[in-house]
């Protein structure tokens, strides 16, 4: 199988630490596997996945020299610490007051998912990039090292790696909310508001074309409503009128219901 990314991603040892584990990684993505020592590593790929600080992380070029972006497992600025946290705010508006499971059908970052995980929904994540799989993968297993996940003894969601147009037809029940953040097409070429990571995202995986496909699964394998979040530039998804539509920063969530 061929990723869109093929040509463009390495796997990246920097010379210390036990190598095995790139080793794998890299096998698992069937992408090169470079080691920093090599002179020229940095002229085939534009990307690079490294363990740093004890994290997996993507790094370009610019990152190269120090950082790389992973999975941030920190509460966002001013959300409350406690667990579960407060349902408040526009994105809890839209899953529904009544909602307690949902599944984010296009993790991505995991940043959506984990606020919805903080405050004490049942979740379940879907992710069908490999390599953001894999980014994945390594930020749920240190939330689910984190003392107060310990504490309070939860584990981190289930991710599933695969496509959710298929994946979500073989869901044993149900979810009440199905929800969706697909890659739109910016408006401008180059956004100066769009975050690092989610240029990075667009750079490596391009725009989601069938995300009307995605909504019409999701609409079929929900139990009650879908929740598509898209920039407030761009019409509903699926053509028709949403049942409600909550606004937040640039963006808007719009709930379909069943
Ligand atoms: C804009 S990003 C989501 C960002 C995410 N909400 C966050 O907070 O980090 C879109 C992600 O959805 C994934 N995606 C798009 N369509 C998908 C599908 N049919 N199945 C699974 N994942 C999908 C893409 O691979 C990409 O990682």
């Amino acid at each position: 199988m061929t990723h869109p990314y093929t040509g463009k991603l390495a796997v990246l040892y920097e010379n210390h630490g036990d190598p095995l584990p790139f080793v794998h990684l890299a096998e698992q993505l069937a992408v090169p596997l470079r080691n920093s020592a090599d002179i020229g590593f940095d002229q085939h790929e534009a990307f690079f996945l490294s363990w740093r600080e004890g994290m997996l992380k993507l790094l370009d070029h610019e990152l190269l020299k120090k950082g790389g972006m992973a999975v941030d497992i920190e509460p966002r600025q001013g959300e409350q610490r406690s667990w579960p946290a407060p349902k408040d705010g526009a994105l809890a508006k839209a899953l529904g007051r009544k909602t307690k499971t949902v599944v984010d059908a296009t993790t991505g970052w995991g940043q959506d998912s984990l606020h919805i995980f903080r405050m004490g929904y049942e979740l379940l994540c879907i992710e069908r990039s490999p390599l953001m799989a894999a980014l994945l993968a390594d930020g749920f297993k240190r939330l689910a090292q984190a003392d107060w996940m310990q504490r309070l003894q939860l584990q981190p969601p289930t991710l599933l790696a695969g496509n959710a147009i298929e994946l979500l037809a073989s869901l044993p029940e149900p979810p009440d909310c199905i929800y969706l953040d697909p890659m739109f097409p910016p408006k401008r070429k180059k956004s100066a508001l769009a975050k690092k990571s989610m240029m990075v995202l667009r750079d490596l995986l391009g725009d989601d074309e069938d995300k009307d496909a995605l909504f019409a699964a999701a609409l079929e394998a929900t139990g009650k409503r879908v929740v598509v979040k898209c920039p407030d530039y761009a019409p509903p998804l699926g053509g028709g009128k949403p049942s409600d539509s909550f606004h937040g920063k640039l963006l808007r969530y719009d709930v379909f219901l069943k």
